[in-house]
């Protein structure tokens, strides 16, 4: 092999590889789990200290405790419960560092000073630059899948193996409620979700922008035994779930098409009328050959283009439950 031979194939090597390290998410080396955890035990050589002995001094973080403690997972700090007991240090690692210099001396001197008092922030742990692994496992040392059952598909999730955490969907601290509402998920997933907040703002689409249907009616962003993190088993479920009347079965269904409403439509939104994926006639003559009438559309004849609505006749197109006059299952009525 010549020289330059092998200084082509070695770039085309190069090039290869670069490429694939942009596509391939998965080809960074995974840590193993044991990492993750040993980064959330925070220092060692720190104690800790508990709530009152970490929050009595200061008050700069009252308004987070008083959230806190009125949500489900603070009423859990009172400690009469049987679950695990959560306080700021399950999650932010001990304490006793933060507040070794903050005396009620230095309290007094800095409030003198209309100053307020900070503790060693640095000596917690370094919750906002973890891996997005060492963030959810936080999180789920609690929230098993035991626990939390929609937590069940989490790690064989797309978001889990995307490196989207928990932080990026749930702030902790954002108010006494935790509860996720259905009106807040819009803009929680369209902060990512670029593309489809182009498809939802097409002619035709599902009330998502109104605020009339949400992400999560369709998906669990959690992780789902299923594709695409569809909530229900199978696609046709996650649609008669609300649109029941196309479910079937009908005595004359459109072969087995009509379980994969995918195939004719565009779950967010599309530039035809009707979620369509394609304008018809153009739908149908993917699989069918058009064809032409007699005056009385009752007949069809000769084979040809037909280039009108096909659903102007056969408008019960997602199967019926009548032949039509020559007594086939037609989808005319
Ligand atoms: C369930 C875990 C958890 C508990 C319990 C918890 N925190 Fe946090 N805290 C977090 C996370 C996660 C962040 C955000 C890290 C980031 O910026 O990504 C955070 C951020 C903070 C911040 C930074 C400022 C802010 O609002 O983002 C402060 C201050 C704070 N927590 C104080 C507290 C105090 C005080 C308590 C106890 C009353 C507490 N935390 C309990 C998880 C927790
Ligand atoms: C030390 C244990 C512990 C840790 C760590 C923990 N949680 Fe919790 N969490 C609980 C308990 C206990 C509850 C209340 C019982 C329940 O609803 O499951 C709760 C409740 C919640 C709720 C409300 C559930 C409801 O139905 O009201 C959310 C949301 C939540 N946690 C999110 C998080 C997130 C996000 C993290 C990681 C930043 C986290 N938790 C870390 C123990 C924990
Ligand atoms: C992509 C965004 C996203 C991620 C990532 C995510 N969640 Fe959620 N979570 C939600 C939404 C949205 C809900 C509301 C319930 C629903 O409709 O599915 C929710 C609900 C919950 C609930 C029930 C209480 C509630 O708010 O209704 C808990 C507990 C919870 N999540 C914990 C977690 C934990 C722990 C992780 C990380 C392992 C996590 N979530 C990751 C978006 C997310
Ligand atoms: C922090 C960014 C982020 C947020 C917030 C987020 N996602 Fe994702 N999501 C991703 C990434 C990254 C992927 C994987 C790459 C891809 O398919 O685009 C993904 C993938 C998906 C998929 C495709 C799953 C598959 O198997 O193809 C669905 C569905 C999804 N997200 C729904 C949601 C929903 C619903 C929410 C809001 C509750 C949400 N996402 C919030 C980043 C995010
Ligand atoms: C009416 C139900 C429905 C709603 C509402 C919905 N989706 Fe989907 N989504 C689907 C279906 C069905 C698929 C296709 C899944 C498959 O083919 O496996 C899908 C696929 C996806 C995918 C994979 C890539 C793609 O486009 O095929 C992402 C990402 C996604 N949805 C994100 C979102 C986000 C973000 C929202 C809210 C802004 C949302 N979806 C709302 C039904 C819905
Ligand atoms: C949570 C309920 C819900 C689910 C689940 C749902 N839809 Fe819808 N769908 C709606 C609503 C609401 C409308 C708007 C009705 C209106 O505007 O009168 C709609 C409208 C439609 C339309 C007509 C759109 C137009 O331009 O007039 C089609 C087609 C459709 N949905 C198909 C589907 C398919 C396919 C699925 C499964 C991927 C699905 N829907 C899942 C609630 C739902
Ligand atoms: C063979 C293609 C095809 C399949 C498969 C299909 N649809 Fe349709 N769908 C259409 C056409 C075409 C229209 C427009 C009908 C019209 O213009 O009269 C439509 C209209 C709709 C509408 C809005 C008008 C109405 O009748 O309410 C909904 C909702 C709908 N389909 C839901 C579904 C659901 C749910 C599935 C899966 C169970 C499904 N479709 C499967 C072709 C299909
Ligand atoms: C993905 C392919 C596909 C699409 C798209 C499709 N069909 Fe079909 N259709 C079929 C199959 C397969 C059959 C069953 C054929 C059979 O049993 O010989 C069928 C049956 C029919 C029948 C009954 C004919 C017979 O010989 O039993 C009519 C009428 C029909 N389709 C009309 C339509 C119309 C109108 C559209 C557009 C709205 C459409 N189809 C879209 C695949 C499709
Ligand atoms: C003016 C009404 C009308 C329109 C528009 C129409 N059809 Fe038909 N179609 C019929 C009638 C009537 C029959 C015969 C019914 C019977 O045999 O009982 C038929 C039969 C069919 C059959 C069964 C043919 C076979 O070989 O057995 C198919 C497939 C079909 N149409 C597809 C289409 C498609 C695709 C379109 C759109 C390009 C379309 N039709 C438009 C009225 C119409």
């Amino acid at each position: 092999m010549t020289l330059w031979k092998s200084i082509f194939l070695l770039c085309i090597f190069l090039l290869a590889a670069l490429y694939g390290c942009e596509t391939l998410k998965s080809s960074k080396a995974l840590i193993p789990i044991k990492e993750y955890e040993r980064m959330l035990v925070g220092r060692i050589d720190a104690n800790y200290i508990g709530t009152d002995r970490c929050l009595s001094a200061c008050h700069s973080h009252d308004r987070i405790r008083r959230d806190f403690e009125a949500s489900t997972m603070g009423v859990q700090m009172s400690g009469q419960s049987n679950m695990p007991q959560v306080n700021c240090e399950s999650c932010h690692g001990p304490g006793s560092l933060a507040v070794e210099n903050v005396t009620p001396e230095l309290v007094a001197k800095d409030a003198a000073e209309a100053k307020e008092t900070a503790c060693k922030y640095d000596t917690f742990i370094d919750l906002k630059n973890l891996p997005s692994q060492a963030k959810s496992l936080l999180c789920l040392r609690c929230h098993s899948e035991n626990a939390t059952l929609n937590l069940h598909n989490w790690n064989a999730g797309a978001h889990a193996l995307s490196d989207v955490s928990c932080f990026d969907c749930h702030n902790v601290h954002a108010g006494p409620s935790l509860i996720t509402q259905p009106k807040d998920t819009r803009d929680m997933c369209l902060k990512c979700h670029q593309q489809q907040a182009a498809e939802f703002s097409l002619p035709s689409r599902h009330p998502l922008m109104e605020k009339k249907i949400f992400c999560t009616d369709c998906h669990d962003p959690h992780g789902t035994a299923g594709e695409g993190l569809l909530k229900e088993d199978t696609l046709k479920e996650t649609c008669t779930r609300c649109h029941g009347e196309k479910e079937g079965p009908y005595a004359f269904e459109h072969a087995d098409i009509n379980d994969d409403c995918a195939a004719c439509h565009s779950p967010h939104g599309s530039v035809n009328n009707n979620l369509l994926i394609v304008r018809e006639p153009f739908l149908c003559l993917q699989c069918h050959q058009g064809h032409t009438t007699t005056d009385d559309a009752s007949t069809r004849v000769s084979k040809g283009a037909y280039y009108t609505r096909c659903t102007d006749c056969h408008s019960q197109i997602h199967g019926s439950d009548l032949p039509s006059a020559s007594g086939k299952g037609m989808f005319i009525n």
